[in-house]
């Protein structure tokens, strides 16, 4: 037996030969790396040693990659010293540099030391893509002697998923979540509430989702659509899901940050409880495209096409806040994060115009007008999520009636709202929609149905999330960026990935890596590698003939 796996070990060795002198293929590129003489053979007897619980848990995070990837698990001790893959995590540095990790490959094994948990498990994500990209009955794996030193740029780096304009389950959302960790990303950004469905389950209000989370159909292609689909579509997350993916995104030093919309897309939420409304005996209005048992129905409705709707929330009334505060609390239950998302974008003041309970309100509170009731609405959810220990993220429109006084603006409407908040010391997540918004094409006249938009690799990866109109103080304010991915057009998983990749990869190296080490040259070499690895993780990516080619290119 040890001869096969030595004949097993000489074959890698010939097979993995190129890669003494090739350089190693990671992304995001790290800060630094040095490449050394010899190599370390990775066996199946390699011990992982980890002696901390939450290192152990990287641990077994890593060997469930391994087990997916190329079928098997290593054993997870407390020490090893011939022939390891050592994780220790210094926590008593004061690094400079948060999350920054040490890798070093050696005779023995490799030694990973993070400054922080999120750091140890920041160089496992690097260890993995020191391994053959390629799915390999070889019994053992050469890894080139390396020296790298890293650290994250940015310390904001995410990626959002609608799943009200359609629904993915947890399991997906935890393969999302996979897709993350892999990139060094750190916050998840979950969009549950839309006007086609309201996706959490809320104890206290069970119609948001026996109601809420339920349409009579879709319409068929573009807005405004060519007719409707007739299909009752829905789902939600229970409770215990919920906790399950945001413990399952933490064990990835992920950060889950939940998005409530208010005052506007907010349709399904007045369709379970139409006295949210301004005016709750007033029919929804479904478009020029609605399903057959919408025809039927009176009163509010879920929403079956796209875009923005002026039925909203009633800031006129106390029960509207006291509504979303029990909501609140239900979310912050479940949600460790510190950033809770309560939206803000596109909320037409039209009906609050109408409203005389928003009227007096605006008179009683010495209002000038109804963006100042805006501001009131988010200051009021402001200063109760404060009150918890939470910060408040909304979309740039909650600058419109000015800010309130501790909220984090997410800049989408290109990057005007984020050099403002900026301006104004406010924290800042940048997610222009050219070139973040995912839902976009990745090439001009896609096949695919998109909302339309062009934001191909090249113009991600050129991405500086640090507008220039800012000065060095003033830039210290943007956290980092964000991709997003709007889903009107994406309505199962494999649409995702084919929107998501390989943008997501050109992000992550935006975000991680220094700027100075950036290349696009470089990055696209990097990618014929990327681009096995894809395959490996059974991604569907778009445009697979030009990768094919492009790793074609880089065996030559
Ligand atoms: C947005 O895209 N409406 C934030
Ligand atoms: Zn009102």
């Amino acid at each position: 037996m040890k001869q096969v796996i030595f004949i097993f070990a000489a074959l890698t060795q010939v097979a993995f030969a190129q890669q003494k002198t090739a350089t190693l293929n990671i992304i995001p590129q790290p800060v630094s790396m040095e490449i050394g003489k010899g190599q370390f053979m990775l066996t199946k007897k390699t011990v992982i040693a980890a002696r901390d619980e939450e290192d152990r848990k990287t641990a077994r995070v890593f060997n469930d990659y391994l087990q997916q990837a190329y079928g098997f698990r290593l054993d997870v001790d407390r020490q090893e010293t011939k022939n390891y893959i050592r994780l220790t995590t210094r926590k008593f540095i004061q690094a400079p540099e948060k999350d920054a990790y040490a890798l070093t490959v050696g005779k023995n094994g490799v030694t990973i030391e993070g400054d922080t948990y999120a750091g140890t498990f920041s160089g496992i994500q690097t260890l993995i893509q020191l391994l053959p990209p390629v799915k390999t009955q070889a019994k053992s794996f050469s890894i080139p002697f390396v020296t790298i030193n890293d650290y994250p740029r940015f310390a904001y780096r995410g990626m959002h998923l609608d799943v009200g304009r359609h629904f993915f389950p947890a399991s997906y959302v935890k393969r999302y979540i996979d897709f993350l960790a892999l990139h060094k990303m750190n916050y998840f950004h979950w969009h549950l509430t839309e006007d086609q469905g309201w996706r959490i389950e809320i104890k206290k209000y069970p119609r948001l989702t026996s109601v809420g989370a339920w349409r009579d159909g879709t319409i068929i292609g573009h807005h405004p659509g060519t007719g409707n689909d007739n299909q009752r579509y829905g789902g939600f997350y229970t409770q215990n899901e919920v906790k399950d993916v945001v413990q399952y995104a933490a064990d990835r030093h992920i950060t889950v940050v939940p998005e409530i919309e208010m005052p506007g897309h907010s349709s399904a939420a007045i369709a379970a409880y139409p006295w949210l409304s301004c005016f709750p005996d007033k029919e929804t209005d479904m478009g020029k495209n609605p399903s057959e048992a919408s025809k039927q129905k009176r009163g509010k409705k879920v929403q079956e096409t796209w875009g923005v709707f002026e039925d909203i929330f009633c800031a006129g009334k106390d029960s509207t806040f006291l509504f979303l505060q029990n909501v609140m609390d239900e979310v912050l239950a479940l949600f460790p994060s510190k950033y809770i998302h309560v939206g803000g974008d596109e909320a037409p003041k039209s009906n609050w115009q109408k409203c005389p309970l928003c009227q007096a309100r605006i008179k009683q509170e010495g209002l000038k007008n109804e963006h100042e009731l805006q501001t009131y609405f988010i200051t009021r959810m402001e200063k109760y999520l404060n009150s918890k220990g939470r910060t408040l993220i909304g979309w740039d429109e909650i600058l419109e009636g000015g800010l309130a006084p501790n909220a984090v603006v997410m800049s989408w409407r290109g990057e005007k709202g984020g050099i403002e908040a900026a301006k104004q010391k406010h924290n800042v997540i940048m997610t222009p929609g050219n070139p973040v918004y995912f839902d976009h094409a990745q090439v001009k006249n896609d096949d695919s149905l998109t909302i339309g938009g062009f934001n191909p690799l090249d113009a991600v990866y050129n991405y500086e999330p640090v507008p220039k109109e800012l000065t060095a103080e003033e830039g210290k304010y943007v956290l980092g960026s964000q991709a997003n991915l709007w889903t009107e057009y994406v309505g199962f998983p494999a649409k995702v990935e084919y929107m998501v990749f390989p943008r997501m990869s050109a992000l992550a190296e935006v975000l991680w890596s220094p700027k100075e080490v950036r290349n696009w040259e470089d990055f696209q070499k990097r990618m014929a590698t990327q681009y096995q690895r894809y395959d490996l993780w059974k991604v569907n990516y778009f445009n697979k003939p030009k990768a094919a080619e492009i790793k074609k290119k880089s065996i030559m």
